[in-house]
Order: structure tokens, then sequence, then C-alpha cells
């Protein structure tokens, strides 16, 4: 039986293809990336973040950007967002036909000058075109405030610090509001503390979770959320991910081992769990590794062995 306050159906965006292919060295065919966001929207994901435009110099994993959105088969009701650092980017994702942008301001100034080459002030005011533009093409942006629960490079981030990010990104137009951590430190009373927080400036609606699994803490952070009654979170299919400008930080948390959680406490999401496992096993095989998810892999061993 779900508390009485938590939210009865939850979105979920599958950040994997992004967020989570961004961070592997090893080149992965556009084919297989494709055939991943395929996976994911048989499994029912309606939200699901596919590449980024970003400098192919910084990120060249991504460098297939294009190839990848012209390769969609796309489903009506699927949302297709994309990372863009700058208009160069913007451009790439009109062109690519994206719904939606994602831009991405830090919390903390020493983040954003190695992620982005540039202080939080100027990263603002180099997102303001691209939300403008954004607005004026009918697509939706979605922004993430990096470092909201811990800086690699900087240590703790304040509260204040993650607020001011989020209002300034409302204040240019972003439509959405992403708090991000990047490198999983967070636990969840500092977690709901700073969703309280901007829960003041922005609607429930449009505020997001995205917890890097790290310190194993990103259900319960998860959990968290759910008691202030945000519905809406990114999750990565197996785990993948990292962040290539946050060393040692693992993948988003994995999006099997969410809906998981949500099904078990009687939370409608929309996604088949089976279906989701077929792409997490499929884009595991292709990395040559094990899901880094412990539903995934429970449930693999199940198939296998059906008896246990
Ligand atoms: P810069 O070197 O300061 O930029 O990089 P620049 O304007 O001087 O341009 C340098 C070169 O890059 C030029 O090419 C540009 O044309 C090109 P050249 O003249 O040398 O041949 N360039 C581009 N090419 C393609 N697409 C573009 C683009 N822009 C410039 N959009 C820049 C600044 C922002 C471009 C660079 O720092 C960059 O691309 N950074 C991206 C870093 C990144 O992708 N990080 C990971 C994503 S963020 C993340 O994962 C966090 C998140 O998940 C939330 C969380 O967990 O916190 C969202
Ligand atoms: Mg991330």
């Amino acid at each position: 039986m779900i508390p009485s306050h938590f939210p009865k159906q939850v979105q979920l965006v599958d950040v994997g293809p992004r967020d989570g292919l961004q961070n592997e060295g090893r080149p992965v065919d556009a084919a297989d990336k494709i055939e991943l966001v395929h996976r994911l929207q048989a499994a029912g994901l309606q939200q699901i973040e596919v590449t980024s435009f970003v400098s192919p110099k910084w990120v060249p994993q991504m460098g297939d950007n294009a190839e990848v959105m012209a390769g969609l088969q796309r489903r009506e009701g699927v949302r297709y967002s994309v990372l863009t650092p700058n208009m160069k980017g913007f451009e790439g994702a009109l062109a690519a036909k994206a719904d939606e942008v994602v831009i991405f301001a830090a919390a903390s100034e020493a983040f954003s000058q190695r992620n982005i080459n540039c202080s939080i002030a100027d990263s603002i005011e180099r997102f303001r075109p691209v939300v403008e533009a954004a607005r004026a093409a009918g697509m939706r942006v979605r922004a993430a405030v990096s470092c909201a629960l811990g800086c690699p490079y900087q240590g703790e981030v304040s509260i204040d610090a993650v607020d001011d990010v989020a209002q300034r990104l409302l204040d240019i137009g972003s439509h959405h509001i992403g708090i991000a951590d990047t490198i999983g430190v967070g636990t969840a009373g500092r977690v709901k503390l700073v969703m309280e927080r901007v829960l003041r400036h922005v609607p429930i609606y449009e505020l997001s979770g995205h917890f890097h699994d790290t310190y194993g803490q990103a259900l319960t952070n998860i959990y968290g959320c759910l008691e202030l009654g945000i519905h809406t979170f990114d999750a990565s299919v197996a785990g993948l991910g990292g962040c290539p400008y946050a060393k040692g930080a693992t993948g988003n948390v994995a999006t099997e081992d969410v809906v998981y959680l949500l099904h078990g406490l009687g939370i409608t999401t929309g996604i088949d769990l089976d279906k989701l496992v077929d792409a997490a096993d499929y884009i595991s095989g292709v990395l040559g590794r094990k899901p880094v998810s412990r539903v995934s892999n429970a449930l693999l061993a199940k198939r296998a062995h059906p008896t246990i």
C-alpha cells in the first residue's frame, strides 16, 4: 500500500544512452546506441536522453550524435532529449529534431570550469540564447544543476548555491530543474533539505532528481524524494556511466533498480521490467560486462536458473 503522500505514478527519464555511454572509453557503434534507444522505448520509457551535442574533442563518444538521432525509429508519445552546452550544440539539436534540450550548470565554480571551461555566471549567459532559441522552436528545456550534493574539486556545496543556480536557470526560461548528485555523495536527509529549498521556486511537476550511485545512496535518495511527493527521476539502464569530468563517479542509479523499488511500492511507471532487463542485458553485452544493477543481475540469474 503506497503511503498517502507518495506519488501514485512516477516518470523516469533514461539517461543511459547519453550520461551512461558518454563515459565509455572504447567507441560504441552508433547502431548499438540506436538499438539501445529502441529497446528502451519498447520497454515503455517515455523520456530518453539520447546523446549530447557537445564538442567531440571534449567527449569523443558523443561525436556520432547526428547519426544516432537520424537512425531512430521514433515512437509517438516518447520525448527524445539531447544535451546542449551552447548555441552550436543547440543548432545540432534543432537539425536533429530533438524534442527537448538539456542544459547544465554547476552549483560549484570549480566543476563549472572543468566541465564546460567557464564560470557559473558565464555558463548561465551562454545558456540564455539556447533557452530562447529552444522556446522559440517549441522545444522544452530541462536544466540540470550539477554537483548539488558535493563537488569532486571543491568538496561541500551549500544549499544556497544550489538554490541560486536553480533560480537563475528558471529566470532564463528553463521549463524544468533537475537536481543532480554528479558524484553520488548525497544522503537522504541532505537531499530532502536541498529539494525542499528548491521547491520554494520550482513547481513539483517540473522538479526531478538525478542521482549517481557512487556511494550506494541513490535509491534511498529517491525514496526521500518520494516522501516529498517528487515524481520525476533520471536513471540509467544497466547503471551505465559516470562523468568524464568527475573521476571515480559511477553511473546513475540503474533504471531497473528504480523500477523494482517503485513497482514494489505500488507506484506505476508504465515500464515493463522484463523488457528493461533485456535492454540492460543487450548494452552490457555490447560493452562486454555485466549490468551494474542488482535487479538485472538477479533477474538474469533467475532466467538462467528458473528454480532459484
Ligand atoms: P571550449 O573549448 O571552451 O569551447 O569548450 P570553444 O567555444 O572555444 O570551442 C572549441 C572547439 O569546440 C571549437 O572547434 C568549436 O567549434 C567546438 P575548433 O575551432 O577548435 O575546431 N565546439 C563544438 N563542437 C561541437 N558541438 C558543440 C561545440 N561547441 C564548441 N556544441 C564546451 C566549451 C562547452 C564546448 C566544452 O567544454 C564541452 O563540450 N563540454 C562538454 C562537457 C560534457 O559533455 N560533460 C559531460 C556532460 S555534463 C554531465 O554529465 C552532468 C549531468 O549528467 C548532470 C550531473 O550528473 O551533474 C548533466
Ligand atoms: Mg549525470
